[in-house]
């Protein structure tokens, strides 16, 4: 009896010991698990700050030391030659001279955005009338407004409350503030106060190329009064924009909502390519993708995104293309109220010039 009840104890105390060692086990695998995750989520957190910091355009003569940039492309004969006669083109103030020469200015970081105050804003746009409003985006409405210095500046007020307007908002000024070019529209400030988000842009006289193109459906009325010439120049200088976000940044810029009533003409019908608030910074492999949330204008959006989530520069070369079918053609990317075969433009493209 007394050695049953011994082998019992043994028993007992064996059964004790491996259940402390599972014990154990468990409490150094979820140890283990916790401080995997947290490298992770260092890992992560540091390659964020890491690809906002590293945005940063090439140098610029004179300016503070910068991460090296990706080497841009050598550019065309014309460009160099421009380059070379007139160095004090590499200057912010004079961006219009330069957008003519065809030349990218660079100055990133350097002419910080402005800080407003909403009363300022007010008081600029003539109290947001109704007389002043341009325009009327999924972000809110836009104000034509002038400072008291005497610039002519663009108003977007924001009427969109909730995460996605928020971070539309944090994103345009995140990348206007360190981008500049000729061929992108400057933002000039914003104002954020208490729920109230507005960006200050440079004031552009002609208004979106989508007017231009569609005056039926716009304020203009009547047919589009945009010649070959201008819309040549339109797309040249639209895709200088997309150039210098995919191949002058590093990493660069994926646009994602690249479309024609984001490209914006000046009084002289210069465009500038505008909206930043869906831009994703870019994968710097070659031929590298983001994966991310569908987002963007149907009819713009590159099949193969839309179909994966896998966004590159290509998605926004897609877009660039409806955008050079709607200069050739003058037909909208999506109208269902045309004939059959007709309604979406890249298929009745596609089908004609077989
Ligand atoms: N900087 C500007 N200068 C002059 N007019 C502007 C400026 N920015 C916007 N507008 C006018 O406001 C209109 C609305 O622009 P907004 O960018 O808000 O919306 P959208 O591009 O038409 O649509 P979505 O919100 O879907 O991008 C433009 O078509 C244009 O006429
Ligand atoms: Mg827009």
């Amino acid at each position: 009896m007394s050695d049953a009840g011994g082998g019992g104890s043994e028993e007992y105390k064996r059964e004790e010991s491996v259940a402390l060692l599972v014990i154990v086990s468990l409490a150094a695998l979820s140890l283990l698990s916790l401080i995997a995750a947290f490298a992770y989520y260092c890992y992560i957190t540091r390659k964020v700050s890491r690809r906002l910091h590293s945005l940063q355009p090439p140098k610029r003569s004179g300016s503070p030391p910068a991460p090296p940039p990706r080497a841009p492309p050598p550019p065309p004969p014309q460009q160099q030659q421009q380059g070379k006669e007139s160095p004090s083109s590499n200057s912010a103030s004079d961006g219009a001279g330069a957008a003519a020469a065809g030349m990218a200015v660079v100055v990133a970081g350097e002419r910080g955005v402005q800080v407003f105050s909403y009363r300022q804003l007010h008081a600029a746009t003539g109290g947001f009338g109704r007389a002043h409003m341009v325009g009327q985006g999924s972000f809110g409405a836009v104000y034509r407004g002038v400072l008291p210095d005497g610039r002519k500046v663009a108003v977007k007020l924001m009427d969109r409350p909730g995460k996605q307007g928020e971070q539309e908002f944090e994103m345009e000024v995140e990348l206007l503030s360190r981008l500049r070019s000729p061929h992108l529209l400057g933002l000039i400030g914003h104002c954020s106060e208490g729920g109230q988000r507005l960006l200050v842009y440079e004031f552009m006289a002609n208004g979106g190329l989508q007017e231009h193109l569609y005056p039926n459906t716009g304020s203009c009325g009547g047919i589009s009064k945009l010649d070959w010439d201008t819309r040549m120049r339109i797309a040249l200088e639209a895709a200088k924009g997309l150039e210098y976000l995919h191949e002058r940044v590093n990493p660069p810029v994926i646009h994602r909502d690249f479309k024609s009533s984001n490209i914006l003409l000046d009084k002289d019908f210069h465009a500038r390519v505008s909206d930043f608030g869906l831009a994703k910074l870019g994968s710097d492999r070659a031929g590298g993708h983001v994966s991310t949330r569908v987002l963007g204008t149907q009819g713009y959006v590159a099949p193969e995104y839309a179909l994966t989530g896998h966004l590159t520069t290509k998605s926004d070369v897609y877009s660039y293309g409806v955008v050079l079918l709607e200069l050739l053609t003058g037909r909208v990317p999506v109208d269902m109220k045309r004939p059959p075969g007709e309604g979406v433009l890249v298929n009745w493209v596609s089908i004609n010039i077989r």
